[in-house]
This record gives structure tokens, sequence and C-alpha cells, in this order.
């Protein structure tokens, strides 16, 4: 089956809005109307209203980083799918490997926002990979298999196919080490036998899973032709207007 390629930009902690909308308005003009990939950007949740504005009426969509799985109520300083759908975001990154390092993003809490963003009609993007240790250790089918099985335990095929899984290898994260595309591709594949068991072999076929890892115009052609690899999420290349779009264009040609 083919899978349409998808590029997203994760701009973490980065952009002021006038910075937010000046890449915005860049990437729009630099993409024109391109269809043949879904491209989407995430920035930070101050800019988002400010950004989709800019990129009104283009063929980019807006993503959000991060979010809470309750609806509304007494949890200072947290953002709810209702919030995102009302500032007119698609996608939501979950489950981020900074996430689970620096702020106690666990499988569990994963999977109760997978199910909050998809019960708001939003399209998550749900993070696994394996640091450093665990590939030293040949953990690598047993992380991505943990987490890709508690992230979405309890969704329907239905539901599951409405996911994106990003497999970002810890340490190729913002680092430079890129892993090989053979080394991505074998991850991909395990995380599609896992889907498969869970969901069935026709949705895991359906079901995009996106490279993620020091990804950048000069390796992205490689990576993203890879069998089992379906896209990108990109991180500090996704700042730059010309490195994101070099690996859009690529795909696209
Ligand atoms: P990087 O980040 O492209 O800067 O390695 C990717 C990510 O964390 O999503």
């Amino acid at each position: 089956m083919a899978r349409k390629t998808f590029i997203a930009g994760n701009w973490k902690m980065n952009t002021t809005v006038p910075e937010a909308v000046a890449l915005a308005e860049k990437l729009v003009a630099l993409t024109g109307t391109t269809t043949d990939v879904d491209v989407a950007i995430c920035p930070p949740y101050t800019n988002l209203a400010a950004v989709a504005a800019a990129i009104d009426g283009s063929a980019i969509k807006l993503g959000a980083q991060d979010v809470h799985w309750e609806e509304k109520g007494a949890y200072t300083g947290k953002i709810s799918c209702a919030m995102l759908k009302a500032l007119g975001v698609t996608y939501v990154i979950v489950g981020h490997s900074e996430q689970r390092t620096y702020f106690g993003e666990t499988d569990a809490t994963v999977n109760k926002k997978v199910a909050a963003v998809l019960a708001a009609g939003l399209l998550p993007i749900v993070c696994v990979g394996e640091t450093l240790e665990e590939r030293k250790a040949d953990r690598v089918r047993e992380v991505v298999e943990t987490q890709t099985r508690g992230g979405l335990a309890g969704l329907s095929a239905d539901q599951a196919a409405q996911c994106t899984i990003a497999y970002e290898p810890v340490w190729a994260i913002g680092t430079g080490e890129t892993a090989t595309p053979d080394q991505a591709n074998d991850a991909h594949r395990i995380i599609r036998s896992v889907l498969a068991e869970m969901f069935g072999a026709d949705t895991a076929d359906q079901m995009r899973i996106q490279y993620g890892g020091s990804m950048k115009p000069g390796n992205a052609a490689e990576l993203l032709g890879q069998s089992d690899v379906d896209g990108g999420l990109i991180g500090g290349a996704a700042l730059k207007a010309e490195d994101f779009c070099g690996i859009i264009h690529p795909v696209g040609n």
C-alpha cells in the first residue's frame, strides 16, 4: 500500500511570535501548494494562533508539541485538546523523548493523551525510540514494542489508523548522529509488526511511521527511500526554512 509521505517540523522551545510568523511565511512561500507530501509545523503553544494565520490557505497544517488529557479545570499550566482545536491545530505530538526524559512522561500518560487527542478529532504523532544504552544492550525491539503497545493501548483499529508513529532514537536527536537507513528501516519494521499484532495487518500497512533524529536535506532522501520510512519528524532542520524545504522537496520530486 502506498503511504503518503508526511514531514512534520517540531520547533521545540524556539521562536518568539514574530520569529515564528517570519519562519512560517517563508515556508509558505517556499513550499507553495505542495500536496504530494503532507507537511505540518509544530510551533510552541504561544505561537499557534499567529502561525495559523500565517499558513492559512497554504498546504501546511498546524501541529502542537504536547497536550493535557483532561478536558478542562484546575490544571495550572496545561493546555487541552479543545483549546488546540479552536486554534486550527490538526496534529499533536505525544510522548516526545524530551517529555519522557525531562517531564515525567510515561507510556500511561502517552496513552491518556492519545485517547484525548483522538476523541477531540485531532491526529496524534506518537513518539517512540530507544536510548544509546538500550541500543547497546540490544533492547531496541523490547523498548519500541513496549512504548508502542503502551501508548496505543485500548485503541480500535480505526483509531489507530489515524495515528502517526515517529521512531526517534534518542541518541540521534539533536546530536548530529543519524540512524543509518538500515537501522531506521529495521526499527520501523519492528514497529509495524507490533502494530499488525495489535490492530491487524491492513491497519498496520496504512499507518505512517516517521523517522526523527538529525534528519536534514543531505540524508533525507536516503532515509525516506526506505520501504517502511514514511516521513520525518524534524527538529533542528525545521527551524531553517531552506533546510526544511530541502527535506520536503526531494520527496515531492
Ligand atoms: P532533531 O530533532 O531533528 O533536531 O534531531 C528531532 C525531534 O526531536 O523531533
